[in-house]
């Protein structure tokens, strides 16, 4: 009779186990195809071999870009080398990248492993960049200032805070003052696994300041990219497993209301991109989750931009503007514009520019 009740509650789990795996190849979306889209006039950045997974353009055409992140159970061609940000001038005609030199006595540039940046610009025309960054699998935010003359980027500052333990992507509103996704609830590599083969949506966004640290939306499934409004008023986060974007109002006192405004996708949402001129979002996407968590050279994983127009209308224009499985570039996880020019970031593999 036990034994009977220990194979009945081991196929009840079973079953569960089942569903749970049904999910997560549905949240994966485990089984599609790239259809192709193209787009004419792209090249690959020349120096851009290890990944660009996050990149911002500031108004005057300089592009930031991370590489050389080193994540659990993400694919890295370089995995003993420290990662690096790289600058582009976006208005040279055939612009090449080089790497930014970091001074600042504290820093150990050994362990550098960049993940999300921001930028953020006083009234001095002070350039400062937070970076998420992951020494030696932890999270912290390092805060830089941009040198434009010396290309390079003087460290100021490592912010940590336990509501800071997993983070994955951040958006500046000050030199020290941000919101921050948490993808992952647990800190533990073993716990994180589970936590999303369950899909537990138990992954947080947190406002930091010097004064104040708070949870100000959780129960994501991978909170992924975020980013803010022109005018400041609203906040944009991506909710990588549920393929969502979801828009939220930004109070004075840096709460944030859901609208219950999301926009749901067939792809994988990661970075998010905001147009300073138009508002549009460019959105960095995984067709194919499977391939970018699971890497194999035999399935690769192809690329995919999606612009969102209106966003705050009734009725948002969404266009696929680029897709590919992965022959010319792989896990596209950025895209962003400047003057009609697109510059395609991914986590581990190149980074292509397209001009008009
Ligand atoms: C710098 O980081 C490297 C790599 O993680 C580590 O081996 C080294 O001990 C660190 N140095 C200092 C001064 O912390
Ligand atoms: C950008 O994309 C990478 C690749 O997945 C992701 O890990 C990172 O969190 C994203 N960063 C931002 C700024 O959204
Ligand atoms: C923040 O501001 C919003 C809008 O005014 C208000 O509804 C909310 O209660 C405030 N929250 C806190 C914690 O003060
Ligand atoms: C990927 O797309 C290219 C161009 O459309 C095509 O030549 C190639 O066979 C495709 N590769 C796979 C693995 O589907």
């Amino acid at each position: 009779m036990a034994k009977l009740m220990v194979l009945t509650l081991l196929g009840l789990a079973m079953t569960h186990l089942k569903d749970y795996q049904s999910s997560y190849q549905k949240r994966l979306t485990a089984f599609r195809e790239v259809e192709p889209v193209d787009l004419p006039n792209c090249n690959l950045v020349k120096g851009i071999e290890t990944g660009s997974e996050d990149l911002e353009i500031l108004p005057n055409g300089l592009a930031l870009i991370s590489s050389g992140l080193k994540f659990p159970g993400i694919k890295s061609f370089d995995p003993d080398k420290p990662g690096k940000i790289l600058l582009m001038d976006l208005n040279e005609e055939d612009p090449e990248v080089l790497e930014l030199r970091i001074s600042g006595s504290k820093f150990n540039t050994s362990s550098f492993n960049p993940h999300g940046i921001s930028t953020f610009t006083d009234e001095d025309n002070t350039v400062y960049l937070l970076v998420v960054n992951h020494p030696d699998a932890k999270s912290t935010v390092e805060l830089f200032k941009f040198q434009k003359e010396e290309k390079s980027l003087l460290h100021l500052k490592t912010i940590r805070h336990k509501l800071l333990a997993s983070l994955n992507d951040i958006v500046a509103v000050g030199p020290e003052h941000f919101y921050a996704t948490n993808d992952h609830y647990f800190v533990d590599h073993y716990l994180k696994s589970w936590e999303v083969y369950l899909g537990l949506s138990w992954s947080y966004v947190v406002y930091y300041s010097p004064n104040e640290v708070k949870v100000v939306a959780d129960g994501f499934d991978f909170a992924n990219g975020i980013n803010i409004s022109p005018d400041g008023k609203y906040v944009y986060i991506s909710e990588l497993l549920a393929h969502k974007i979801h828009v939220y109002e930004k109070h004075a006192n840096w709460t944030l209301t859901s609208l219950k405004k999301s926009l749901a996708f067939n792809t994988l949402v990661d970075n998010i991109s905001v147009d300073p001129v138009t508002g549009d979002l460019w959105i960095g996407c995984h067709p194919n989750g499977m391939r970018i968590f699971f890497y194999d050279p035999e399935h690769i994983p192809g690329s995919e931009v999606i612009q969102i127009q209106n966003i705050l209308t009734e009725e948002p224009k969404v266009t696929v503007v680029y897709a590919e499985n992965g022959t010319v570039l792989q896990g596209s996880s950025v895209a962003s514009v400047y003057k009609g020019k697109l510059l395609i970031g991914t986590v581990f593999h190149k980074a292509l520019y397209c001009k008009p």
